[in-house]
């Protein structure tokens, strides 16, 4: 019998989780397909929000990035592609649990970026550096991998998710996880489940801990509120996914699919401002990068070549991320450390 975190921390990161397997983990395997998956435009828009910041503090030498959960190493890779004009003063560390995923990731960066220069600007670490650093800590999808807790309203109080034998099962919640749950949903009716995402929680304050001075950017899918999952059926904020298909209930063949929840923002410390990632990445100037497309499709539409072709993509690929029924309707979250 484990918990329901205990569980998915194996099914995820044990010795046959689904990303110390990392080989199941691509993109073009189908598992998922991220923001930095999805466009090189993601990239670009971080970079620039790079750069805002570096500028508004003054350009610190070095800058340094702190990337948690890089996977394959696809955003680092655009954001140094893009040439910001912090570039050389950029120290990005690849921060990636699984040791496949964090030395494919290495390797991609610097065959792409770097195959001239001596010293190199990046390094790839299993866990966040030792801190204290000036910068930016940055996450795309990283908290929703973070194994939840399962509460369970019921007429008594709350029962807590455990999985036996490849089922789930409730058990009577101890009684700081019930307090817990209370507060954060009060008024829940008998039958509302609720994830406490006690180790997101701990995973921000660290990296909040981490920081003298800059800023934490974490886009994820998710709820402001906790009480905003009461009318949502468990099966629709804690899914399984295998080659970007649904995978069914979590409980059973560990290892094999991603096991994922919606992040209840307000579980995380420290009060951050929140977006939506379609006006984030608007406001990171998404427009003014693909003008040239949209120019050159409206001028050739009617005959398109290649390269109004090729433009057309960057179009699709500039909707897809601001998609408000998809990628465009995540939250990004932000916090200002020092200042
Ligand atoms: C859904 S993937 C996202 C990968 C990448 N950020 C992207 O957007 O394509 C989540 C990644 O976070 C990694 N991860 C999970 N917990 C972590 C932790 N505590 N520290 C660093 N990486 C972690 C996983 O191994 C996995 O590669």
């Amino acid at each position: 019998m484990a918990r329901f975190d205990r569980f998915t921390e194996e099914a995820l990161y044990g010795p046959n989780g689904f990303y110390t397997r990392g080989n199941n983990a691509r993109p073009d395997s189908g598992d998922f397909v991220t923001s930095p998956e999805t466009s090189n435009l993601f990239g670009g828009c971080i970079a620039v929000y790079l750069d805002r910041i570096w500028q508004a503090m003054q350009r610190p030498n070095p800058f340094v990035v702190v990337e948690a959960g890089s996977g394959r190493g696809t955003l680092c890779r655009d954001i140094f592609l893009s040439e910001p004009e912090c570039k050389a003063a950029l120290r990005y560390a690849l921060v990636e649990r699984s040791t496949h995923e964090r030395e494919t990731a290495f390797t991609n960066v610097v065959s792409t970026c770097f195959a001239e220069v001596d010293e190199l600007p990046i390094t790839a670490l299993k866990d966040l550096p030792a801190g204290p650093l000036t910068g930016v800590v940055l996450g795309n999808e990283l908290l929703d991998n973070l194994p939840p807790r399962v509460l369970q309203r019921t007429a008594a109080g709350w029962s807590e998710l455990y999985v036996i034998d490849g089922r789930p099962d409730w058990q009577t919640a101890p009684q700081e996880a019930q307090n817990m749950a209370s507060t954060l949903a009060p008024g829940a009716p008998p039958g509302t489940c609720i994830p406490l995402q006690l180790k997101a929680a701990v995973w921000v304050r660290r990296a909040l801990n981490l920081l003298d001075r800059g800023r934490i950017l974490l886009f994820d899918y998710g709820l402001k509120n906790t009480a905003d999952f009461v009318d949502r059926p468990i099966g629709e904020w804690l899914r399984t996914y295998r080659q970007h298909r649904r995978a069914g209930d979590p409980y059973t063949d560990a290892g094999s699919r991603d096991i994922t929840c919606d992040v209840a923002f307000d579980q995380l410390p420290g009060s951050p401002q929140i977006f939506l990632q379609r006006d984030w990445l608007l406001s990171q100037e998404l427009e003014t990068m693909t003008e040239w497309a949209r120019e050159k499709w409206y001028e050739s539409a009617q005959a398109p070549d290649t390269s109004a072709m090729a433009a057309r993509v960057v179009l699709d690929e500039a909707s897809a991320l601001t998609d408000p029924q998809g990628l465009g309707a995540f939250l990004v979250a932000e916090w200002h450390v020092g200042d």
